[in-house]
């Protein structure tokens, strides 16, 4: 897939979540094989009244390279001047969100709420394309709902106003994130447009992975909840590409292992306090999977310090670790 100047044959891409994919997520996701990186979303109205807070959510690191910034809303002049400041971060692209079913953001037209006004999702595209000197992605759904899924004629639309790259999630804004994918949308964007087609919603497993890129023909696999629990994810499909052999599952010592390395990320990107609070949403993710975890997790939220996190956590790998060793596991 060509977009600008990244050229990668079948990318896997980590999917933009808000509250999830901050800085040292995306470094996480980007060292264990993720080729391309989205911030989380950002909102255009708090860029151009200077949020600070809303700003930083721009910030990114040169080893995060190709990175998308993710903006939305539904102002043409926010929007415009979003992806003016966009561009002075010098991102690798800059994508616009035409997905997100969140209610607030609908109510508000932006997000997936822009399928349901598709002139206006023209304006912004159209002046977001004129306000950057970089490719210019979007991301999207099937369609408002069911009855009114235009897809293909939004794909062409996008295309013609200098769009250059599209990332389908593959439900409509009705389903939310439930339901069944339909990825038989994707072959017939690939029929109507030049532009790389992106692939996304519920992919989750390396076989999996591979059937949807060989059935639908498409330029690359965005990846989101599935990398929450797993950021192997990347390096396990990119193995299964290469040999057709699965690689095992992360052990619990390879899990607390990265969710060690994540929280030290956390603290020298946001500070200690700051960094320590957000990684009580990431520990459900580490240990998923692991056989009697309630009470350890529910113990790491006393801590507001990182040393101590870091040696519970030590503790809890190791004595997993005797158990396996003595044939005790706490299954
Ligand atoms: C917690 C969370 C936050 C999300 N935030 C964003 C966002 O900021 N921008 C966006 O385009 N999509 C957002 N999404 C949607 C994902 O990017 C993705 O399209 C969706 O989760 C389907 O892919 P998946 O099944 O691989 O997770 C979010 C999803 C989740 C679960």
């Amino acid at each position: 897939m060509m977009l600008g100047n990244t050229s990668i044959d079948c990318p896997l891409i980590l999917a933009p979540m808000e509250d999830v994919t901050d800085l040292p997520f995306r470094l996480i996701c980007k060292r264990l094989g993720a080729d391309i990186l989205f911030t989380e979303f950002v909102n255009s109205d708090g860029l151009v009244r200077n949020n600070k807070k809303t700003a930083q959510k721009m910030y990114f690191t040169e080893e995060e390279r190709p990175l998308g910034i993710q903006i939305y809303g539904s102002n043409q002049e926010a929007m415009e001047g979003a992806a003016r400041m966009a561009d002075e971060m010098n991102p690798d692209f800059v994508d616009i969100n035409a997905g997100c079913w969140v209610k607030d953001v609908v109510a508000r037209g932006a997000g997936a709420g822009l399928l349901k006004d598709i002139p206006r999702m023209e304006a912004i595209v159209a002046g977001v394309v004129k306000n950057t000197t970089k490719p210019v992605t979007v991301k999207t759904r099937l369609g408002w709902d069911d009855k009114s899924i235009q897809i293909v004629e939004v794909a062409k639309m996008l295309e013609q106003n200098g769009v250059q790259a599209l990332t389908i999630h593959c439900r409509t804004r009705g389903q939310g994130h439930s339901g069944d994918p339909d990825y038989s949308w994707i072959p017939l964007i690939k029929a109507a447009v030049k532009m790389p087609v992106i692939v996304n919603g519920s992919l989750v497993e390396p076989a999996q992975i591979k059937r949807v890129v060989d059935e639908s023909g498409c330029d690359g696999v965005m990846i989101g909840r599935g990398a929450i629990d797993n950021p192997w994810i990347f390096r396990q499909t990119k193995h299964y590409f290469q040999t057709g052999e699965l690689m095992p599952e992360a052990t619990v010592q390879e899990r607390i292992g990265l969710c060690m390395e994540h929280m030290r990320l956390a603290v020298e990107y946001k500070g200690e306090r700051r960094g320590v609070l957000e990684m009580r949403k990431h520990y459900a993710g580490y240990l998923h999977g692991i056989p009697n975890v309630v009470k350890f997790r529910i113990s790491l939220m006393q801590y507001l310090e990182m040393n101590p996190l870091l040696e519970q956590l030590q503790i809890f790998a190791d004595t997993r670790a005797q158990e396996v060793a003595a044939g005790t596991p706490a299954v």
